[in-house]
């Protein structure tokens, strides 16, 4: 390779794992931020190596980049294990990249540190604000219901993503990166930075400096990661209001940490913490906006008085020494405890006896008119059966009715992909219809909204109830008491149950068998059992 044995002799080797792709406009940068991390490590003493890692681009995996977080967690750790590395900078940000590159160096316990790809530009159609995948399912309704063309549509869609980085809404992406910052794994406010802004290069570069003196003081995963972190990490994600597919990831990267976290947690932090975060789809404004209210430590310092300010970071600093400083320019982005975005919380976890393990809905992006809601079921089996007849004329359905998916889970779809927001059956959407409660074990984009329940555990293809309904079955919502119940006797469930078959595993080669035989349910975080049980594996031999 043409380096002088000196180059690189008694210096840190520094890992750089990169999920760019051309297939992943998210992450279009990060071939250049490898770039500016490594003339970092080189100016700090380090030697910097790069490692190209699945990229996993939102919008062209298929069916759902959920199926291949773990993949690209073992591929994390599995990369950090073989090679003769001493610490590492993650390059990702995309929605499940944040979980999966940490939760494979979570347990390889090496120095890390994350540094997020950051949120793309403003994006402004015709003077109106456009958000990322919020007001794609917006304008699709209304090309459907004839209220745009199809030649806006296009010029809508190049004008909502305006450059590279991660969707611009409180998506996924900006939940889990923010997230993941608040918990001290990136350097501090990272995770705001718009992906083309200078400063973010400026961060990168950053990171390369600041991971050789991690190595010198041995500052490990495992040395700031506490429960207290990942309870702050919770406690922004409400603030943020943020995505569902968070308590997914969290659940995840805290059984890698060996830090006991459940969806109770969650949904007794929810009921504390109300959305102080204004942007879509909870609230009105884009990522880029909040940067320049300050951002994440901003954030946080609204905050303060509900966090741990005692906590480890990456930076060798405590959360509350990070935070010193911290100002917001722009308190109607960056809302105050007693001024929050609007009433509902960012998450409740749904229990009765059609999810015994739980379910979730966000409440900040439902409709009020069904957070309390009776009415009759319409089943469909799974995604297929859904898509044939959701615009069926003919289906009896009303703005009443809830509408009911199954098979599409982690097991049951495989994967688990975000089919969870059902679409609008369009007759309804030509009267003017926006919003049903809908009911799924699958999940929802950070970027959706709308009444839909979501993450139904156990998932029908395992059994759970969810798999029992029948059409015309009274169903019933009530958030404030935390309830989901299928309004039948328990007779009449366990009659059901009896004559209930299990399907078989749709797919028997490759990875997605291995995907079936080894994922947990959503309450577990969706992990594979085998990565989940808190062993550290040996050291590979050498020789
Ligand atoms: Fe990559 Fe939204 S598609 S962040
Ligand atoms: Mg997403």
């Amino acid at each position: 390779m043409g380096l002088r044995r000196d180059e690189f002799m008694n210096k840190p080797v520094i890992g750089i794992i990169n999920t760019w792709s051309d297939l992943s406009p998210c992450h279009a940068h990060l071939r250049d931020r490898a770039e500016a991390v490594k003339r970092a490590v080189w100016a700090s003493g380090g030697y910097p190596v790069e490692l190209p890692a699945l990229s996993l681009g939102e919008v062209l995996v298929k069916p759902t980049t959920m199926l291949y977080r773990n993949f690209l967690a073992m591929e994390a750790e599995e990369l950090l294990r073989c090679h003769p590395i001493d610490g590492v900078v993650l390059l990702g940000g995309c929605d499940k990249t944040t979980p999966a590159l940490l939760m494979g160096a979570i347990s390889m316990d090496i120095p890390a540190i994350f540094c997020p790809a950051g949120p793309m530009l403003n994006g402004k159609w015709k003077g109106k604000t456009l958000g990322a995948g919020t007001h794609t399912r917006k304008y699709w309704d209304e090309l459907r219901s004839g209220n745009i063309t199809q030649e806006e549509w296009v010029d809508l869609e190049s004008r909502m993503t305006r450059s590279n980085g991660t969707c611009n809404t409180m998506g996924t992406a900006s939940t889990m990166t923010s997230i993941v910052d608040a918990m001290g794994l990136t350097l501090p406010g990272a995770s705001s930075i718009p992906a083309a802004d200078a400063a973010h290069i400026r961060m990168a570069s950053e990171c390369g400096s600041r991971i050789v003196e991690m190595i010198w003081e041995d500052l490990k995963p495992s040395d700031i990661l506490t429960r207290d972190n990942f309870l702050n990490g919770v406690k922004c994600y409400m603030a943020l209001g943020g995505s569902t597919n968070a308590a997914i990831h969290l659940i995840a990267l805290a059984r890698r940490a060996n830090v006991e976290l459940t969806l109770d947690d969650m949904d007794v932090i929810a009921r504390q913490i109300p959305v102080l975060t204004n942007i879509f789809p909870s609230g009105q404004y884009l990522m880029e906006d909040f940067y320049y209210a300050g951002g994440l430590p901003a954030l946080l310092s609204h905050l303060s008085s509900q966090l741990k300010l005692d906590t480890a970071s990456v930076s060798g600093r405590t959360l509350g020494e990070n935070l010193a400083g911290a100002e917001c320019y722009n308190e109607d982005v960056i809302r105050q405890l007693d001024n929050p975005v609007c009433e509902g919380a960012a998450l409740a976890v749904l229990r009765g006896n059609l999810a015994p393990r739980g379910a979730v809905i966000k409440p900040s992006s439902a409709d009020a008119r069904l957070i309390k809601h009776r009415g009759k079921a319409i089943v469909f089996d799974n995604h297929a059966d859904l898509m044939a007849r959701i615009d069926d004329p003919a289906l009896d359905v009303t703005a009443d009715s809830v509408l009911v998916l199954r098979n599409a889970g982690p097991k049951g779809a495989p994967g688990m992909p975000e089919w969870g927001a059902l679409p609008i059956p369009k007759k309804l959407l030509a009267q003017g219809v926006r919003d049903m409660l809908r009911l799924s074990d699958a999940r929802m984009s950070g970027t959706h909204y709308g009444t839909c329940v979501l993450h139904i555990a156990p998932e029908s293809a395992v059994g759970g109830p969810l798999a029992l309904v029948r059409d015309g079955d009274e169903i019933e919502l009530d958030v404030d008491e935390r309830r989901l119940a299928l309004c039948i006797s328990d007779k009449e469930l366990e009659e059901r149950r009896q004559t209930w078959r299990a399907p078989s595993p749709r797919i028997d080669r490759g990875y997605t068998a291995i995907y079936q035989e080894h994922v947990t349910q959503a309450d577990q975080g969706c992990d594979f059992d085998i990565l989940q049980n808190g062993q550290r594996q040996p050291e590979p031999e050498i020789f």
